[in-house]
């Protein structure tokens, strides 16, 4: 077969400099996180299907219609990873978390995979960077993960977001609570499709995830997770309103606020960002007490988010990359390489900051400060940003005294001195 070959649908690559722009984001996440107590965890990106089935949920859209599922070659059923949290807990679970001091504190960043229908936003395989904090009951634990997420995102320079919260009921509550979302839409499924029919029967709380019209029409004048809470559950929710301010976090509630996942318990928030398009959740997460009991662990409650990164990255507008001096290192010719790379070598050894570039083509002088100064005119293509360009230009003139000649790209200053004197004129000079 011959022709090009292209990326799955929805799939993208990253070039630089967008690849340093995530790697930027994530050396903030560890920064940031690390500060908090949180190491960082990386589990495999399959894991048997029953993981997901098991917490996310059957009837949710996760696992019904967007897991790339496949068998193995012996026939085993495996999934690549919708989300992280489920593998998280398997992996607590599988290492003996009984036995692990608590609480648990855990970060993660990496891709994951759902088959939804591409747009701008929303790909098929996307990157989150997530946490998880296994261990704390109460609602310091949400407040913790919460005001920890808000101190990642101004790192960021996303200043002007706010959390929406919700609380949703758990155990015996829940069940009234559904009952209640039943009895109200029975009557008034007539317009429902297919999906939402068979959610309303098996798990009425998913109707919230419906996108249809007629559904969200019905869901209007439902019963609010709010009024079923009992006494403790609204006990949590009030203590996490009161915490967050304390934080410095700005959030509203939200009785819309449900989460497309099973797994969730009391809690739950998000967050949205303008700057983004439809697909306007920036982030996601909330309380999954039950969920490591289900897993066959012991009875241990948990709270986290994630973060869609490739969402991030879009909504933000500071250049999170680091700023470097750029010394393009151009040989006349290819009789001068070997005296460029040793000069190279010992800019980099001296301004270890700095970027050091040898133009291998030996295109010549003139053609090698063309590329240099593309560079410095258009640095959104480059990996780091530029704080300014040096090219260093050696001919047999340079190469027969041992000398070099630096030009500053944007002054047009340019100077020749003796090889041996590159540590002090260059002194001062790196980021
Ligand atoms: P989620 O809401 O399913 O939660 O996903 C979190 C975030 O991942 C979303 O808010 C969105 O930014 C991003 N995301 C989801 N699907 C896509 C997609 N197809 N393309 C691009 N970005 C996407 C979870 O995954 C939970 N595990 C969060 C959590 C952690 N809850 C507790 N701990």
């Amino acid at each position: 077969m011959t022709g090009r070959l292209q990326a799955p649908k929805g799939t993208h690559d990253l070039f630089p400099s967008d690849s340093e722009r995530f790697a930027a984001v994530e050396a903030t996440a560890r920064r940031v996180f690390g500060a908090h107590g949180y190491g960082e965890i990386r589990t495999p990106t399959f894991e048997a299907t029953e993981l997901f089935a098991r917490s996310v949920g059957e009837t949710t859209d996760i696992v019904h219609k967007e897991m790339f599922t496949f068998p193995d070659r012996k026939g085993r059923s495996l999934t690549l990873r919708p989300e992280n949290t489920a593998g998280v807990v398997r992996a607590l679970v599988e290492k003996g978390l009984q036995d692990l001091p608590k609480p648990v504190r855990l970060w993660y960043a990496g891709p994951q995979f759902r088959y939804e229908q591409p747009q701008a936003g929303r790909y098929r395989e996307f990157r989150q960077i997530g946490v998880e904090l296994v261990g704390v009951p109460s609602a310091s634990g949400d407040a913790e993960v919460i005001g920890m997420l808000f101190v990642f995102l101004r790192a960021l320079g996303l200043a002007d977001v706010r959390a929406t919260i919700n609380c949703i009921p758990k155990g015996e509550a829940r069940a009234a609570f559904s009952r209640a979302l039943q009895e109200h839409a029975r009557p008034r499924a007539s317009g429902f499709g297919e999906d939402d029919r068979k959610r309303l029967e098996e798990n009425p709380l998913r109707l919230f995830d419906s996108k249809d019209p007629e559904t969200k029409r019905v869901l209007e004048g439902a019963p609010a997770t709010l009024d079923f809470l009992d006494d403790a559950s609204r006990a949590h929710h009030e203590e996490l309103k009161r915490l967050l301010p304390l934080l410095g976090v700005p959030f509203r509630e939200s009785a819309a606020i449900v989460r497309g996942i099973d797994y969730y318990t009391l809690t739950v928030f998000e967050v949205t960002s303008d700057r983004l398009g439809a697909q306007n959740a920036l982030l996601g997460g909330g309380r999954y007490d039950d969920l490591v009991a289900d897993l066959g662990g012991p009875p241990t409650p948990a709270v986290g988010f994630a973060i869609g990164e490739d969402r991030l990255v879009e909504a933000m507008t500071s250049d999170a990359r680091v700023p470097r001096t750029l010394f393009a290192v151009i040989p006349d010719g290819r009789e001068d390489l070997v005296y460029a790379l040793g000069v190279a070598d010992e800019i980099r050894q001296l301004l270890p900051e700095a970027v050091v570039e040898a133009d291998l083509l030996a295109r010549g002088i003139g053609k090698g400060l063309g590329r240099a100064g593309q560079l410095a005119s258009d640095p959104s293509r480059y990996a780091f940003r530029i704080a300014g360009v040096r090219a260093v230009l050696l001919g047999s003139k340079e190469r027969e005294a041992d000398s070099v000649t630096v030009k500053d790209l944007s002054t047009g200053a340019q100077e020749t001195f003796p090889r041996r004197q590159l540590a002090e004129r260059l002194a001062g000079r790196e980021r």
